[in-house]
């Protein structure tokens, strides 16, 4: 999407040759005029999969998948990082180890808000190696609910998270891609290898 590349190259932090910085629209200060376009493209890619609901982790993901839950007029539900010792039974959970943080998280969603009837969208703001992506659809299965779609704002895709996800067969639609990040600039994908969203 090119507005968001311009965005990102005129904002973006391009951090040694493996992180963006985008601070000042997505990750710390955010752009609400951004994220309801972002909503709304989201939404027009994946309205006709019949999703019941939208699923992100905190933080970061939380701004894009609210828009997008707005747009598509069904209840946005947060992964919620918190530690083991307050788990209980009523919660589905499971860990993500983040390659970038070199930190572990639980990650847990209230067996209330997530069930075998629903059909998932996952939208998360970065994929990186798709250890986040991947908690979430862990715990979509311990629902026995369907992933039917990944919706990602930006994507480096140069790390091992795309090929993961289209190799579990999930149409994935990001709006930037990035192929290479080299001398603090960005170099954006020229052709996006994704699946087609209509095949489900
Ligand atoms: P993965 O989920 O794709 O495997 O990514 P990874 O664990 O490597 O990333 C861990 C955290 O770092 C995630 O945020 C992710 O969004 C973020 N991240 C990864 N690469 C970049 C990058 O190039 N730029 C920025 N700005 N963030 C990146 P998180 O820990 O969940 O943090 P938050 O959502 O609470 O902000």
């Amino acid at each position: 999407m090119k507005f968001l590349e311009e965005r990102i190259k005129s904002e973006g932090i391009v951090l040694g040759s493996d992180i963006l910085k985008v601070d000042s629209f997505l990750n710390h200060q955010v752009d609400p005029v951004l994220m309801a376009r972002i909503g709304a493209e989201f939404a027009e890619k994946f309205r006709h999969l019949q999703i019941t609901k939208v699923l992100t982790i905190e933080s970061s993901g939380i701004a894009p998948a609210l828009m997008t839950s707005f747009d598509l007029k069904v209840p946005l539900v947060f992964a919620r990082k918190q530690k083991s010792r307050i788990l209980n039974n009523e919660v589905f959970s499971t860990t993500v180890y983040s390659y970038t943080k070199q930190s572990e998280n639980q990650i847990s969603i209230s067996k209330k808000f997530i069930s075998a009837n629903d059909r998932i969208l996952i939208i998360d703001d970065f994929l990186a190696n798709g250890q986040a992506v991947q908690g979430l659809l862990d715990i979509i299965e311990q629902a026995q609910a369907q992933a039917v779609g990944v919706g990602i704002v930006i994507e480096k895709a140069f790390q091992k998270g795309h090929q993961l996800i289209l190799s579990k067969h999930i149409p994935l639609f990001s709006l930037a891609s990035i192929d290479h990040l080299v001398d603090g600039k960005v170099i954006f994908s020229k052709k996006q290898e994704q699946a087609d969203v209509k095949q489900r």
